[in-house]
């Protein structure tokens, strides 16, 4: 809902205004009293937030730049009005589109649920079949792009190469350069959509140093990944049932989180107008970092390294001391367990009853255990977000530790997409520039090096 821009006007300091009186007109503004000058000035809010841009007007001197808000890493500002997804994090709450993250992960598949992210609604039979036909059939990816690979050395990281090669595709579809032209940037949609598992499943490959295994269109879409990950010499790959809905529904869990790190990434980078490609590289490279999509990988390793159950309450200590984090913990919007973290648990189980326990499980509870019951934790709000148990699902499943983030980068495309295509169609939107304060040097002579001590 678009905010109806309201002309600011300072007002002059309100002398004699009974308490009883301001209280029996409540006003949705918020009045800031500048104590440098004692003036007063009136501001709208609107949705319980006010603009950065009018606290331009609050100035000592008119020939100064005006007021502004300091906000490193967002902590408080709302870039953008959306409607895509809701997050409440005091209670745990996420939702796509209005739908609860719990009812689109019993009822829905990926495609869907990627559906309705990008057209805010979900599909009918009709819709549905038409947009996987669509997406199946853009699986497939240039054969020039094998070539790209085959450059990266065997151990060079899946993640590296995913971005790569996402940035790679820009060049071979320029029509992905008419942003604003809406059959381009559906189509460019399938593409994305279509060909991040096989970008994903050949850099796999590469790296074992095994043959590309091409798309089969009669897989479903986590079904047809497994294949290209995991075949070998059957003719056709027949994906259990009970992994391919468990990847599915882990797709469906990380499709999108609104503004988070990447999908930042990806509206920033997007407002220069780029290509979706382009944005999309951007936005896997931003997900790549251990704070954000790499943390799933960073948690298998601290699970690895506290080695057993005996030795987690020490770890636990180092972490207290601040001499490391408990990966896999903590969320700058969730202040209470994240309900993807719930639901993923759930899996563990169901994918650990076909392929076994995963050895590390034990030590992940007892880290969990010890974290909900110790004040450190627990005065900080640090609860087990979506990464804390994916890892031990992926490993399970057989796909190793460098491959975890690209699981999570395949899903979130969608996710992307959506907050690009808002972004882009939002006509209060411009390109993304922050302000700064500067801090550094006053004017000074450039001293010839000879000069200098
Ligand atoms: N282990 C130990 N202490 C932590 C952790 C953690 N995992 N996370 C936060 N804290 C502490 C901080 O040290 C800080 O303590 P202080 O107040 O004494 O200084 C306090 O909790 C607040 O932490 P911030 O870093 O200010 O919180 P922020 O919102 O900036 O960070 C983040 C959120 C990056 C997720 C952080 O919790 C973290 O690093 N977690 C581990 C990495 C991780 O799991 N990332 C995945 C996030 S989910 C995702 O991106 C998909």
């Amino acid at each position: 809902m678009p905010r109806t821009p309201r002309a600011m006007n300072p007002v002059q300091p309100a002398t004699h205004t009974p308490k009883s009186e301001a209280l029996a007109a409540p006003r949705d503004t918020l009045t800031i009293t500048d104590n440098r000058t004692g003036k007063q000035y009136e501001i709208p809010i609107t949705n319980g937030a006010i603009r950065a841009l009018d606290l331009r007007q609050i100035k000592v001197d008119p020939r100064e730049f005006g007021m502004m808000s300091y906000d490193p890493a967002f902590n408080n500002t709302a870039s953008c009005i959306s409607h895509v997804t809701y997050i409440d994090g005091d209670v745990g709450i996420l939702r796509y589109r209005g739908y609860p993250i719990e009812e689109l992960a019993e009822k829905s598949t990926y495609l869907e649920t990627a559906y309705l992210l990008l057209f805010a609604e979900l599909p009918n039979a009709t819709q549905l079949k038409d947009w996987i036909w669509h997406i199946t059939h853009h699986t497939f990816i240039h054969e020039s792009i094998k070539k790209f690979l085959d450059g990266f050395h065997y151990d060079a990281h899946p993640m590296g190469m995913l971005i790569s090669t996402i940035a790679a595709l820009s060049t071979f579809y320029p029509d992905a350069k008419d942003i604003f032209n809406k059959d381009s940037r559906l189509k460019q949609t399938w593409r994305l959509i279509g060909k991040m598992p096989t970008l994903a499943g050949f850099a796999y490959r590469h790296s074992l140093g095994m043959p590309f295994v091409y798309p089969d269109n009669e897989l479903s879409y986590p079904g047809n990944f497994l294949n290209m990950l995991f075949r070998t010499t059957e003719l056709k790959y027949h994906p259990n049932p009970t992994l391919e809905r468990a990847l599915d529904v882990l797709f469906i869990l990380h499709a999108d989180h609104e503004q988070n790190c990447s999908a930042n990434a990806m509206r920033c980078v997007g407002s220069s107008h780029v290509d979706p490609y382009s944005a999309t590289a951007a936005a896997t490279a931003a997900l790549y970092g251990p704070l954000h999509g790499g943390a799933n990988e960073e948690v298998l390793a601290m699970l690895m390294e506290i080695g057993s159950v005996q030795k987690v309450p020490d770890f636990i200590k180092r972490v207290k001391a601040g001499e490391q984090r408990l990966m896999g913990f903590g969320h700058r919007v969730y202040k209470n367990y994240d309900p993807r973290a719930r639901l993923i648990k759930r899996i563990a189980y169901e994918v650990f009853e076909l392929m076994g326990k995963n050895p590390l499980l034990e030590i992940a509870l007892e880290c969990e255990r010890i974290a909900l019951e110790d004040d450190y934790f627990v005065k900080r709000k640090l609860y087990p977000n979506v990464d804390f148990y994916t890892g031990l699902i992926y490993q399970s499943m057989g796909f190793p530790m460098t491959m975890f983030p690209v699981l999570f980068a395949i899903p979130r495309t969608s996710g992307w997409i959506a907050q690009w295509e808002e972004m882009l169609l939002d006509p209060e939107q411009k390109i993304a520039r922050p302000r700064q304060i500067y801090a550094g040097q006053d004017t000074r002579s450039y001293v010839p090096i000879e000069q200098r001590a």
